[in-house]
């Protein structure tokens, strides 16, 4: 009984085909129990003579084509040739090992896989003698076609599969790549599992890998991925885009040579050139893939495209002109081709995507994430130190200026991040920031391996995609306030806690108690997951066990240990801040308010968002069959549902803070990113509504880089009016230091700042004058109101005869109306209430209002 076919291709392997034979030959196989077929290609070396001589006595088959050599169709001859079920294809130059038959083969034998890989890049794989370059360009072939391959060596030769996969293999498939196309082909209907192997590199004859093949290689890979990738196509756009930085490069020039402003400039200069490159892209360069004459959606795309690629571009360009002082017409190239870029790829794989072959909807969804997410992150590079400070990154920042164990109204991990980023990026919005732009991608992996643990790579991939367009997940992603380190924590801890509860590792109690102690540090409301924990303890009786082990409390011990800072400043502060929080919650100003928590879900959320986790948490039904489903069910619902219900009950008495609940969601994104593509499994009102997610991530990332562009450079045609009196702080600190100039030129006194508000506009004021001029910058407490850590930064408020100047977003913030204080008692000869009007390049972007008194005489 035959049980296997071995499928050897050869192309001029004389030297090395009977030493081969001869090994499999020697193993103790039955020598019924598999047939080889020589598949060769016209060898001109005498390769089909021995193998002929084999023929005549053994189990071996010679196939010989005629068309043109190629090995993917020379395996696939063999394989319609093949006796048996599973077929094995190796090498013939004896790169590998005939030992790993068995292995290779079992899997298949034995009904527990359809695919077995012998792979090179697992644990126990190797690869020996091979030149460094060869070893190179293996790696970066695996590498790029994880995203949508699942398998680490996927550009091996050797592997076993049911034969009947085969015929699902794309008539387009050609050249070295094979096992990729047997996988993608049969993409999540088969069983596939790597062996180790040890791949020798051959000592006699050559390799007859060339250049040719790696450039197929990575065309094949596009394709797969539901992009046109053709070299004409390539190469027409290209030749197009040239013609289109021509253009761009022009028109820029000239309206700089005018004055009009980088905005202004690059904006006029896209348009003209994105409309030239559209025509001639769509006439011409993918006019395979365009679909008749102008077709709205598609010039839709384009403009989507075109849009996001311009918003990041200014960022880079004002990046180059205003950090690196690059003259604008210099940086204009640079920014160009960062347009050509996005603008390629975006051609590629969704203004003109694969239509012919297109790929499964997992995998588009995967193409998808890694475009988006990269989008996301570049914007984030590119911007996040040029956009200002707002003002709770100021304040925080004076947390950093005045370092301590803790703080009264937050714990010291932002502060302490913030003291880091400054220490090594020096003192602008870089050094303040850089440690959210960490904690953003901390966050990212766990939540990814989270993801991974919880359902898959793929559903990984989405819940990525889903955190950087939530807006959840892009604001604590960019700004250092306390919810970016309280993210990374949560998403640690989370990872975690699942490793320890569901997957019972003894180890993932280690980094829970690291995880856990340093998120309390980043915000008090981590502890919300270890209320979660105890329910989930309590509910499931697996994790039950948990409690008679000394792990849990040792990891409890080890967070308390990194939270002690908190814990000695408070101790040594009469546990003021933990007053202060618990005032906050349980204080008597009741408030019915449960209709303000569901709609900052759903800001934090977007609707679909929102509706998709009501869906998730539940009406999802896990199959009742298998318990590991089940328990990691129990895990999200827990995990999203005691938290929220904290938060929920909070609401019904006390006005909720707008961005309260948004760690919660991190625990039910997998789930929410599951169910995207698994619409099969929801219900049919469900699985309509999840086609809202498209529009809904083009308008979120389109919307983040339009606010970052618009914050930096300014959007032509569009007035800044909103909200911006809590904005333009670098302006409006200029401003002030011209105000209290004449002050002191008038007085001969040095005046006295005082920021009308808690904390916001002293902070931002100080961080934005901080460099020659040291203005002596109060807050609010100074006539009596609450000023949270200027509390302890400036207690005293001694009558002076120094002149005071108040600053204030609102006219009302300079009068008495937020205190029971009457502030124009305390001062002595108060003057008007005045405003300035700041502007930014020439434009008026919002107004600051003051009022010079010429003395503090005490709170009365
Ligand atoms: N019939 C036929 N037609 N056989 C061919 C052809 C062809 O056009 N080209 C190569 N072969 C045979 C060779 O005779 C050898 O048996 C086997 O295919 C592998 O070819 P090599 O030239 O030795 O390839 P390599 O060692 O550079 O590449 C190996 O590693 C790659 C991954 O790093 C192979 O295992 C590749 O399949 C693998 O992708
Ligand atoms: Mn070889």
């Amino acid at each position: 009984m035959t049980q296997f076919s071995i499928v050897v291709p050869t192309l001029n392997e004389s030297e090395n085909i009977d030493l081969l034979l001869t090994r499999i030959f020697a193993l103790d196989f039955a020598s019924d129990s598999f047939e080889i077929i020589v598949v060769d290609d016209g060898s001109a070396d005498g390769t089909q003579d021995k193998v002929r001589n084999w023929a005549n006595q053994s189990s071996v088959r010679l196939i010989e084509r005629r068309e043109a050599p190629d090995l993917t169709a020379s395996i696939l001859t063999g394989v319609a040739a093949a006796k048996n079920d599973v077929i094995v294809v190796m090498d013939a130059d004896l790169s590998h090992p005939p030992e790993q038959l068995r292995a290779l083969v079992a899997p298949i034998l034995e009904n527990s896989h359809d695919v077995v890989v012998g792979s090179r890049y697992i644990a126990g794989g190797s690869t020996e003698n091979w030149p460094l370059y060869r070893q190179f360009l293996s790696r970066v072939g695996g590498w790029i076609a994880r995203p949508i391959c699942d398998v680490n060596d996927v550009t091996s030769g050797f592997f076993a599969f049911r034969r009947s996969l085969a015929k699902n293999i794309s008539s387009h498939a050609h050249g070295y790549k094979i096992l990729l196309e047997l996988l993608m082909a049969n993409q999540g209907r088969i069983r596939v599992t790597e062996i180790p192997i040890c791949f020798r590199d051959r000592t006699h004859g050559t390799s007859k890998l060339s250049l040719f093949h790696q450039q197929a290689y990575i065309q094949r890979l596009i394709t797969l991925a539901g992009g046109t990738a053709t070299l004409n196509t390539a190469g027409r756009f290209a030749a197009v885009g040239l013609l289109g930085v021509l253009i761009d490069a022009f028109v820029f020039h000239w309206m700089i040579s005018r004055e009009a402003g980088l905005a202004l400039s690059h904006f006029v200069s896209f348009f003209i050139a994105a409309t030239v490159n559209y025509t001639f892209n769509s006439k011409w360069a993918f006019r395979e893939h365009h679909e008749g004459y102008l077709r709205w959606h598609q010039f839709g795309r384009f403009l989507t495209v075109g849009a996001l690629a311009l918003l990041l571009r200014g960022g880079v360009l004002a990046f180059l002109v205003y950090v690196w002082h690059v003259p604008p017409l210099l940086a204009i190239f640079p920014a160009i081709v960062t347009t050509a870029a996005v603008n390629y790829l975006g051609s590629a794989f969704y203004v003109f995507p694969n239509k012919k072959t297109p790929p499964s909807l997992e995998i588009r969804w995967r193409t998808a994430a890694i475009g988006i997410v990269l989008f996301a992150v570049l914007l984030r590079l590119v911007y996040f130190g040029l956009a200002q400070l707002i003002p709770d990154e100021a304040y925080y920042w004076q947390y950093a200026q005045h370092m301590d164990l803790s703080f009264y109204d937050h714990p010291p991990a932002v502060a302490w991040l913030i003291w880091l980023g400054t220490s090594v990026l020096g003192h602008n919005e870089f050094g303040v920031r850089i440690g959210a732009l960490l904690c953003g991608l901390i966050t990212m992996g766990y939540l990814y391996a989270l993801a991974q643990n919880l359902y898959d790579k793929s559903t990984a991939m989405r819940t990525l995609l889903l955190l950087v367009i939530l807006p959840l997940g892009f604001a604590t992603g960019l700004l250092m306030i306390p919810d970016a380190p309280l993210f990374a924590a949560w998403a640690a801890t989370l990872y975690y806690m699942e490793r320890a509860l569901v997957a019972h590792q003894n180890t993932a109690w280690l980094g829970m108690g690291v995880a856990f102690g340093l998120g309390l540090l980043s915000k008090y409301s981590l502890g919300l997951l270890g209320i979660a924990a105890l329910v989930f303890v309590i509910i499931d009786p697996v994790a039950r066990r948990w409690m008679k082990r000394p792990h849990p409390y040792l990891a409890a011990l080890l967070a308390l240990l990194l939270f002690s800072p908190a814990i000695i400043w408070n101790y040594q502060n009469d546990w003021i801040s933990f007053a202060f929080q618990s005032n906050r919650v349980l204080a008597d100003d009741y408030k019915f308010a449960v209709h303000l928590f569901i709609l900052h879900i759903i800001v934090l959320l977007t609707p679909i968002g929102f509706l998709a986790a009501i869906y998730a948490l539940f009406f999802i039904k896990p199959s009742e069959s298998r318990c590991f489903e089940h328990r990691r069910h129990l895990f999200v619902q827990v995990f999203t549902g005691a938290p929220v219900l904290v938060c929920f009950i909070l609401s019904t008495f006390d006005a909720p803070r707008f961005h309260w609940t948004a760690p919660i969601w991190l625990a039910l994104l997998p789930t929410i990113a599951w169910m995207i593509v698994h619409t099969d499994q929801l219900s049919p009102l469900f699985k309509r509504i999840q086609s809202a997610w498209r529009l809904t991530i083009i308008a979120c990332i389109f919307g983040y880089a339009f606010v970052l562009h618009y914050v930096v450079l300014g959007i032509p045609g569009i007035p800044y009016h909103l909200l911006t009196e809590h904005y333009f702080w670098r302006e409006t600190a200029a401003e002030i230091e011209q105000i209290a100039a004449e002050v002191r030129n008038q007085t001969d006194k040095e005046p006295i700042i005082v920021g009308m508000s808690k904390w916001s506009v002293a902070s931002a004021l100080y961080f934005y004058t901080h460099g020659d001029t040291k203005l002596d910058i109060r807050s609010r407490n100074m006539f009596g109101g609450s000023g949270a850590m200027y509390e302890f930064w400036f207690p005293s408020q001694n009558p002076t005869d120094r002149p005071i100047i108040q600053v204030g977003m609102k006219r009302r913030h300079l009068e008495s109306v937020w205190t029971d204080n009457d502030v124009e008692e305390m001062l002595d000869q108060p003057g008007a209430i005045e405003y300035r009007v700041i502007e930014r390049h020439g434009v008026p972007v919002r107004r600051v209002y003051y009022r010079v008194s010429q003395g503090f005489k005490g709170i009365n």
